[in-house]
């Protein structure tokens, strides 16, 4: 007898949590995976979003689309960054459950908590004080969908979780100067002070502030770990459970690219929270572990930065 495919559907598959996603399913025999480009599915078109859950009738859910930025995107688009999010999360999370899907991840992440949180971060500290202006658009939006999966879990018994990433970085990562997260920033400015035959790099802040990052790849296990395991928790911190500081990062990867630049530092720019460290023992309790050294993780992604991005900008 011929057994019926597993369909599990990817929203922002070409994302660069998404696309890790879609590498590691794509490993796996008997799923047939679902995903859309933007301008053949907007998520934030609720209409088409309903038809095409309703008419695919996926088993497994996982968004990994959502409007993402830097501190300077986060603090200027503020309207649609909360727009956007709470759009794509709201159709993807009402129309897989008025579409049967039982299993969904929503991705969150560390920068939702406040922002005096006492360190580590554990999953309780949600809530609990203040959050960080520059991204309090994005932060709320997250906070409703995570809320969305809470809720849809327990009044509908749906299993309907939110993973919380710490920091990300990885192939298909995103370089733009004005809109990236701080490693790709790193790994750009190094290229092209070598480039450019220049003997220094200038970062924002004095380099102290202390972060934990995660391989793009990491990130994908854990959605795939979590999508259909029943779990008593919601919502699990995912991280590796070291941080270092901002400069160190950047002479790391100076040694990975056999380079040895200045760093000079424009105390004028914000430094951001001091520390950021998430407490991930819960998700480790259920048997998920992180496996990227930062040595590894970093060279895969200078290297797709060098062969997929540096000629377009
Ligand atoms: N990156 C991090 O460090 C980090 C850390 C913690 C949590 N997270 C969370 O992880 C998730 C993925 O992040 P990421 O870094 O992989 O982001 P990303 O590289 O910017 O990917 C986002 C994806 O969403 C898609 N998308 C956005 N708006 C859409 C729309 N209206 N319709 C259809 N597709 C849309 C994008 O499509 P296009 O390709 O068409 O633009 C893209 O594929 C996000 O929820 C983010 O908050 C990320």
């Amino acid at each position: 007898m011929k057994t019926r495919k597993e369909k599990i559907f990817i929203a922002g598959h070409n994302g660069m949590i998404g696309s890790a996603i879609l590498k590691k399913l794509k490993k796996k025999k008997n799923l047939k995976i679902l995903y859309e480009n933007r301008n053949k599915l907007d998520l934030t078109d609720q209409k088409k979003v309903f038809k095409y859950l309703k008419s695919n009738k996926p088993n497994g859910v996982i968004i990994a689309a959502a409007k993402v930025g830097g501190i300077v995107a986060n603090n200027t688009d503020r309207a649609s960054f909360i727009y956007d999010n709470l759009a794509i999360q709201a159709n993807l999370i009402h129309g897989s459950y008025l579409a049967g899907v039982k299993n969904l991840i929503f991705l969150g992440s560390s920068c939702i908590y406040p922002k005096l949180s006492k360190q580590p971060i554990k999953e309780r500290y949600l809530l609990s004080n203040y959050l960080e202006k520059t991204n309090e658009p994005y932060s709320i939006a997250k906070l409703a969908g995570l809320k969305l999966c809470e809720n849809y879990s327990s009044q509908y018994n749906l299993n309907y979780k939110t993973l919380m990433p710490c920091n990300s970085y990885g192939e298909n990562d995103n370089y733009d100067s004005k809109n990236s997260h701080f490693i790709p920033a790193l790994i750009k400015k190094i290229i092209e002070a070598i480039s450019k035959n220049k003997d220094h790099i200038v970062l924002w802040g004095n380099g102290k502030s202390l972060r934990e990052v995660i391989f793009s790849e990491d990130v994908a296990s854990a959605c795939i770990f979590f999508l259909k395991k029943k779990t008593k928790h919601k919502m699990f911190n995912i991280g590796t459970g070291s941080d270092i500081s901002i400069e160190k990062y950047a002479r790391l990867i100076m040694k990975h690219m056999n380079v040895n630049l200045k760093i000079v530092f424009d105390k004028k720019k914000p430094n951001g929270t001091f520390k950021k460290l998430l407490d991930s023992s819960l998700a480790k309790s259920y048997g998920w572990k992180h496996k990227t050294k930062f040595e590894k993780g970093i060279s895969i992604a200078i290297n797709d930065y060098l062969k997929n991005h540096l000629k377009k900008k």
